[in-house]
């Protein structure tokens, strides 16, 4: 165990995911157990830079479990991208006390984590949480799962009132780079194309894969379409559509930022709990510089340097089971 650690700092920054207070409260709590002082930063980087500090204990994080957003809240910051910012932070936090990060959020977050700790050696661990599961090191990102649920109880009222009403539906979910969410609401919700930022699917392509529906008269049907779609959002997409054809009654649902709040599933409050605890550990082990990341179900450690080279792939076998059961 390192005990020159004494003190951690624990934020979230970037978009919020639904588990990440399962998170926080995982960290404080592993604080408490293995006896070293813990400080919520509120406002993320922005907070850090301002010494907005709060003293957190066990107590302190009852009854967040089970609640979406962050209750240490969330912010991008710009000046922590300049020297001078990082600086501040720097003053603020020696200040406190602190003498160790704990970072939940996604690659922005963990770009600025990493710099800092190259600047200022400050032992730092990042847990990943973005509902985009786009960070490679990691099968799951906290938020993910609770975010595709969303997505597909949404998908299934929708397709309730498209078979009421022979409609095409043209249903956009979020994933600004990343298609994970698309690809596997999509699947579970029974789309008949999905459009993701991965793959290259031409306009044409998905024009055939509704126009085989007027062949055999499927008026109704719904694509899902991520935000990052190169071919088009839902609304360009369902443009193009009915430009081409007035054979489609066509409507457009983008889910939008629902899709980052509401309570989240069991699968991320335990994933949320292991890795709050995993970065605890981490740390008192001497580990810095690294991302908390669940494979095959067991918890890793992987250098930043290494994950920000890559972006979290989708796998081929769900665009082959995608494709296969849109026939
Ligand atoms: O959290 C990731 C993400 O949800 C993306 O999929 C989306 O494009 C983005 O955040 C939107 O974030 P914001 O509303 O905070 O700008």
């Amino acid at each position: 165990m390192n005990n020159k650690i004494s003190k951690i700092g624990v934020f979230t920054s970037g978009g919020d995911a639904p588990g990440m207070n399962a998170a926080i409260r995982a960290v404080v709590r592993a604080c408490a157990y293995y006896k070293v002082d813990c400080v919520g930063i509120l406002r993320g980087y922005e907070g850090m830079i301002e010494g907005d500090f709060e003293q957190l204990d066990a107590r302190s994080v009852g009854n967040i479990l089970q609640r979406g957003g962050t209750v240490l809240k969330s912010a991008r910051s710009k000046e922590f991208r300049t020297p001078e910012g990082r600086l501040k932070a720097l003053g603020k936090l020696r200040s406190e006390g602190i003498d160790a990060l704990v970072a939940i959020g996604g690659d922005g977050t963990f770009t600025g984590l990493h710099k800092f700790y190259q600047e200022f050696s400050i032992p730092s661990i990042c847990i990943p949480g973005t509902i985009d599961n786009d960070l490679s090191g990691t099968d799951y990102t906290i938020g993910y799962d609770t975010a595709t649920n969303t997505a597909v109880e949404a998908i299934d009222k929708i397709r309730d009132t498209a078979l009421s009403h022979n409609r095409l539906f043209f249903i956009e979910v979020m994933g600004r780079h990343s298609g994970y969410i698309a690809i596997n609401s999509g699947i579970a919700g029974g789309a008949a194309a999905i459009v993701i930022p991965e793959e290259t699917m031409t306009f044409d392509e998905l024009y055939e894969k509704l126009g085989e529906g007027e062949e055999t008269s499927k008026k109704s049907n719904l694509v899902v379409v991520a935000e990052g779609s190169k071919i088009g959002d839902a609304h360009t997409l369902a443009k193009k559509v009915a430009e081409r054809s007035s054979y489609f009654d066509i409507k457009v649902t983008v889910l939008g930022h629902l899709q980052r709040g509401g309570a989240p599933t069991y699968f991320d409050r335990v994933l949320a709990s292991r890795m709050g605890i995993a970065a605890i550990e981490g740390l008192l082990n001497n580990k810095s510089d690294v991302m908390v990341g669940i494979k095959d179900n067991k918890i890793v450690y992987n250098d930043f340097d290494t994950i920000m080279q890559s972006h979290h792939e989708i796998d081929e076998e769900s665009m082959r089971i995608a494709k296969i059961l849109s026939i």
